[in-house]
């Protein structure tokens, strides 16, 4: 990188915090009027991915589950491995009926790229078939589809030919996407591309506790410029063969990134704290986030890496811009470490069961930066893992809160997905975390669902909005 640009990333980080300041919430009881400080037609839903639910599946993630570190460390805690997970793929009736009881008229859901297409240029249209039930059966319930193409995983044949390490991939996931578009777009009109290009770039490539297991960020840099590069070529293909408009609004598709946004807050005043912080929130927060304004990758790890490039096709990609927002980072810089920083909560913040920071005024203060770009915004996931169940009702209510103050303040917000309907396989931390509003006994043989506390809190915001929860 050269100084002159170096100097200028720092300048930038140095003066301006990305981030507006935090709301104070509970002021008001701002769940009483709901209606009127949220658009028409508000998506209130909830969030999953085929991975962690469906159960049955044979990918690059269930070779990594089987697997160790180098030091012997399994990957996955307890050597748990996704196995059976909820049987969702049996269950969605069941999982619907979940989702109106709730008062939900919305559910993300992502399609199993090694299922659809398990060698490559096959295509399991049994498969396809059911999915394509599943977006009917939703809609008859009056529940939106939202379809994510790609979440985290990849067939096993992608994988050995590099996955995210080889261009290949970007054409290969856009024919996929092409092939979903083509057999949903009867009944689906919102899309999301790819979950999480800054999480895959972060997790796989630079903390090495996702497949394939890596730590070089300059790795990391261009897999999440080819995860970019994949999303615009998909968009194009979804535009072109989805041309049904299934839920009438005169669209026949908006199209968007799950994006995982985090607070990068600088631990110290110190000039290499905030710089630190400010590069970080460029590498993982912005560099997605201007790209459809842009048409630009734009990523950079001082003296590390740099990636400065037009792609045809990004500019105008999203149609909305969809936020996964969880907690708050506060970075102490340590130039020896691969992320330049170490990261942790301060003691006296309120915590989740993995340790993350509860910052509802997060969310209020990444909707304001995000809204101000002009889209549309999707909140595609928030959640806590609390296996009390007892502490998932007053975040889903403070974070709702957030939502709707950033609202009131002019943020076009259109819908908000709580992670998740159901407790799942959380990727590398097993079956411990317990993310469902409904709990998930995976002991039993029937993979018995039961409602938490939080179930009330969701049917009270439904009802706040005009839906109706079904009794239970
Ligand atoms: C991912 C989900 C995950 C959730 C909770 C998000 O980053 O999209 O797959 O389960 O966070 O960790």
């Amino acid at each position: 990188m050269n100084i002159a640009r170096l100097a200028r990333l720092g300048y930038a980080a140095l003066t301006r915090d990305p981030h507006p300041p935090p709301c104070v919430l509970g002021a008001e009881d701002a769940l009483s009027s709901l209606r009127s400080a949220l658009p028409a037609g508000f998506l209130l839903g909830t969030a999953t991915a085929s991975h962690q639910i469906e159960g049955g599946l044979d990918n690059d993630w269930t070779d990594w589950e089987r697997g160790a570190h180098p030091g012997g460390e399994p990957h996955i805690k307890d050597r748990a491995v996704s196995g059976a997970a909820c049987d969702s793929w049996s269950r969605i009736d069941e999982d619907i009926g979940l989702m109106r009881r709730l008062g939900a008229n919305a559910y993300r859901f992502s399609v199993e790229w090694s299922r659809l297409e398990p060698t490559e240029g096959a295509w399991n249209e049994d498969a396809a078939d059911r999915y394509l039930a599943w977006a009917n059966a939703l809609r008859a319930a009056g529940i939106e589809p939202m379809v994510t193409i790609h979440h985290f995983t990849l067939p096993r044949w992608v994988a050995t030919q590099g996955g995210w390490m080889n261009d290949r991939t970007i054409e290969l996931l856009a024919a996929f996407a092409r092939r979903v578009a083509k057999k949903l777009g009867s009944a689906v009109d919102l899309w999301c591309t790819i979950n999480e290009p800054s999480v895959v770039a972060a997790l796989s490539y630079v903390k090495g506790i996702f497949p394939p297991g890596l730590e070089d960020p300059r790795i990391a840099a261009h897999v999440m410029a080819r995860m970019l590069k994949a999303h615009a070529r998909m968009t194009e293909a979804i535009r072109e063969v989805d041309t049904t408009d299934a839920d009438g609004d005169g669209r026949a598709t908006r199209i968007g990134i799950a994006h995982h946004v985090r607070i990068f807050q600088p631990a110290t005043r110190s000039p290499l704290d905030r710089l630190v912080a400010g590069l970080t929130d460029r590498f993982f927060n912005e560099a997605v986030a201007s790209a459809p304004f842009t048409g630009r990758i734009e990523l950079a790890i001082p003296g590390v890496v740099e990636v400065d490039e037009a792609v045809p096709g990004l500019l105008g990609s999203f149609d909305y811009m969809g936020i996964n927002y969880y907690t708050r980072d506060h970075v102490k810089a340590d130039l020896r470490d691969p992320a330049l920083s170490k990261q942790f909560v301060p003691a006296d913040r309120p915590v989740n069961d993995l340790g993350w920071e509860i910052y509802p005024e997060g969310l209020y203060q990444v909707l304001k930066r995000y809204g101000a770009l002009g889209l549309p915004v999707y909140v595609t996931e928030n959640g806590i893992p609390d296996k009390s169940g007892d502490v998932r009702p007053s975040f889903l209510r403070s974070h709702f809160e957030a939502l709707v103050r950033a609202a009131r303040e002019g943020v076009d917000v259109r819908g908000y997905f709580h992670w998740s309907l159901l407790d799942n396989f959380e990727w590398a931390e097993g079956y411990e975390p317990r993310f469902g509003l409904f709990r998930v006994d995976f002991d039993s043989p029937d993979k018995r669902r039961s409602p938490t506390p939080a179930v009330e809190t969701f049917q009270e915001i439904a009802r706040g909005l005009g839906l109706e929860p079904e009794a239970g």
